[in-house]
């Protein structure tokens, strides 16, 4: 079997890996990939505008590619995998209707309401005055979000009254992102424990992945703006049995059943973000795609054969009667990125360290490039260091040893990804 992926991050860099440890699979390729998919055993990248659906279509059919599996949320939301369906090929993503669970916050959350999955109550609005009058009436801390894609940085979490009106007025006057935010939602505060909880559906029947925890404020203890994501660890210890069963009863399987129910079923990835509140779970957003970092990580630790899972289900019903399983150990992801970022970042830094190994672990890529025979810093987040240990807090030691072996000119990364879960071991033993 031959499987293309869609996109060139940290993600996509652990999809190509995971895919390619199948038996079953000749060959895997990437587009446009990055400098870390390229060197892996099986692996191609491909150069194509992944805006130019006939042009991917082209390869699909002169590649003989029998799967696509695309990354992230932006060409899913153009349309990308409905146009390569409609061909007559294989593609594992959720249809762009579908998709808006991600793309449109309102949605979402009107999706919610009807189903009764547990979430935040929220208001909509595009209007400033009726915003701002709202926001007046309100407790401290709210949430404002953009309702479109804003690269998981449209939300702020205010605590004041000035910083929440400024949000507002920032995100309805279009400065802040664009049309993406020419519509609002506020939210209440949920106060308690992030959680991500992903699961591959064919659109009725879900394979849960290990549980994870992301870690997005760009500073140590959870300080500074929100980024795509500074790391990750599996599995996410909030999550024990019994939070595990509400999770699937309240959230995962009304999620699954009332797109099916609407006529619209949820192919592919489904990426709750959830916050646990005293043991019960909240939606805080749904992703229709896998989760970056969660997905380094998560993959690092399943066991089945993943190009099979995703293949089946892209069949209505494929999925009935199979599983994922995963190796019990804990695993660590540490993102290393450009100093700046999630603000203005520079590229083209050179990067040192990259082959200096510590076992156990692996280097995923993201933002880089080669120029010259080197690889060179090319985005925002730019490598993600994971390690796998018996212990989350062994797991961390290890990915933070190799992860500073890497050094680049203001490389940033976070000190303390884990640290609940390692909160939550040393209670254990103590
Ligand atoms: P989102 O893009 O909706 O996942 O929001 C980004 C981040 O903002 C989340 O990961 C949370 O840390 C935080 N957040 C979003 N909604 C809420 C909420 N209702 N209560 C508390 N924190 C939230
Ligand atoms: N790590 C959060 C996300 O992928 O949206």
């Amino acid at each position: 079997m031959k499987v293309l992926v869609i996109g060139s991050g940290g993600r996509e860099h652990a999809l190509a890996w995971s895919v390619a440890q199948s038996r079953e699979v000749s060959e895997v390729l990437v587009t446009p990939g990055n400098p870390g998919t390229s060197s892996e055993q099986k692996v191609r990248n491909i150069t194509l505008n992944i805006s130019d659906h006939a042009a991917i279509e082209e390869v699909v059919k002169t590649e003989s590619i029998d799967l696509t599996i695309i990354g992230p949320e932006q060409p899913i939301v153009e349309g990308l995998g409905d146009f390569l369906t409609e061909q007559g090929h294989k593609c594992l993503a959720p249809t762009t209707f579908a998709a808006q669970l991600e793309g449109s916050k309102s949605f979402a959350k009107e999706f919610m309401k009807r189903h009764k999955i547990p979430t935040a109550n929220a208001f909509v609005t595009r209007n400033i005055d009726e915003a701002c009058a709202h926001i007046r009436r309100s407790d401290f801390p709210i949430v404002i979000k953009a309702e479109g894609l804003a690269a998981g940085k449209g939300v702020v979490v205010a605590t004041s009254l000035n910083q929440a009106l400024n949000a507002v007025r920032n995100m309805l006057s279009g400065r802040a992102f664009g049309d993406a935010a020419s519509t609002i939602v506020i939210e209440d505060y949920l106060d308690g424990e992030e959680a991500s909880f992903i699961v591959l559906t064919d659109g009725e029947h879900t394979l849960p992945f290990a549980t994870s925890q992301d870690h997005k404020p760009v500073y140590d203890g959870d300080k500074g703006p929100n980024t795509g994501g500074m790391g990750a660890y599996s599995p996410a210890p909030v999550i024990d049995d019994s939070v595990y069963s509400k999770i699937m009863e309240r959230i995962v399987s009304p999620t699954i059943q009332g797109m099916q129910e609407e006529n619209n079923p949820c192919q592919g990835f489904l990426y709750v973000g959830l916050m646990i509140c005293n043991g019960d779970p909240y939606v805080v957003e749904y992703n229709c795609r896998f989760g970056d970092p969660e997905a380094q990580p998560v993959l690092m630790r399943l066991q089945s054969d993943f190009a099979m899972r995703c293949l089946a289900a892209t069949d209505a019903g494929g999925l009935k009667g199979q599983q994922l399983k995963f190796k019990k150990n804990c695993t660590v992801a540490i993102v290393l990125a450009s100093p700046g970022y999630p603000g203005k970042y520079k590229t083209n830094l050179p990067i040192k360290g990259l082959n200096a190994n510590v076992p156990g672990t692996k280097v995923f890529h993201a933002g880089t490039k080669e120029d010259q025979g080197r690889i060179v810093t090319n985005g925002g987040r730019v490598l993600t260091v994971v390690s796998s240990g018996p212990t989350v807090e062994l797991a961390q030691r290890n990915a933070y040893a190799r992860a500073k072996k890497i050094q680049w000119s203001g490389v940033h990364m976070r000190t303390d990804i884990g640290h609940r879960a390692i909160a939550r071991e040393r209670e254990k033993t103590t």
